[in-house]
């Protein structure tokens, strides 16, 4: 069992006008407010980067004194250089200057849609700590991998890729940056099929074993699952004593079903 605080992060993946990202925001903000003093978890959004701005402002206007008390902002990616003529692109140090404290890395869908290799999550896993951004990097395998017992080699092989960025982190977010790992089977993800309770333990314990091994701090490093959690599984897999917290896709768009997912209620 670990003693770190549990972070449940939304990823809104492409999702959202502008409407409905503030209404979202607004609900999400109602509804922490309501939560018991020293609330337990830490709770995070992370929009498409066009609404960062506004979800921002409606953070900031929430707890004017720090934007992010309540619910902490993040993107879902950023590039792998620091700056300069990359049309298209978002750098690290934008995002801090806009608002963000987090960003996702290495999503699968960004994985295997679009080509993305492990040299590229482990540069934009460095530019991220250079602009002093906590990270979730996402790992997991195919049901492919999985079928052929390939799940733990898979996994260990991703987050090897990224020790040069881990040996600098700092987990437990004491110091500049945080790297959370997120275990995400592919074969779980926006499939309405989430892994059993055990079956992702058994794998969270693995990748603590792991960063055990490689002699970085197991223990204060926090590692979430995503891959359809909604409020009705929540509470079992947080339960789990290598689960720290939960990544959230499509269950994220929805005010009830977010706040339920960290034991908390909309309020009407
Ligand atoms: P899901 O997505 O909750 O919709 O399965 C999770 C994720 O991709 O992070």
């Amino acid at each position: 069992m670990t003693d770190c605080v549990p972070l449940i992060a939304g990823n809104w993946k492409m999702n959202g006008t502008r409407a409905s990202a503030l209404e979202l925001t607004r609900g999400l903000v109602a509804g922490l407010r309501e939560r018991p003093p020293g609330g337990g978890s830490q709770w995070l959004v992370c929009p498409p980067f066009v609404h960062l701005p506004l979800v921002e402002a409606c953070l900031r206007e929430a707890t004017p004194e720090d934007a992010g008390a309540l619910l902490a902002l993040g993107a879902q990616n950023l590039a792998a250089t620091a700056g300069g003529a990359l049309t298209g692109e978002v750098s690290a140090s934008m995002l801090r200057d806009a608002g963000c404290t987090w960003v996702i890395l290495g999503h699968s869908e960004r994985r295997t849609l679009l080509g993305e290799t492990d040299a590229q999550v482990l540069a934009k896993l460095q530019r991220a700590q250079e602009a002093g951004l906590h990270s979730i990097v996402c790992v997991g395998e195919t049901e492919a991998q999985r079928e052929a017992q390939r799940t733990v080699p898979v996994i260990e092989a991703q987050l090897e890729a990224l020790l040069p960025a881990l040996q600098g982190a700092s987990p437990g977010g004491l110091g500049a940056t945080e790297v959370v790992i997120a275990y995400e089977p592919i074969w779980a993800i926006g499939t309405g099929r989430s892994a059993t309770a055990e079956l992702a333990q058994e794998v969270h314990a693995a990748i603590r074993r792991w960063l055990g091994t490689q002699g970085l701090e197991a223990r204060a490093t926090r590692i979430l699952y995503g891959g359809s959690v909604k409020a009705a599984n929540a509470a079992q897999l947080l339960a789990m004593p290598d689960i720290d917290g939960v990544l959230v896709g499509g269950a994220s768009l929805s005010v009830g079903e977010f706040l339920g997912i960290g034991g908390l209620s909309s309020r009407p």
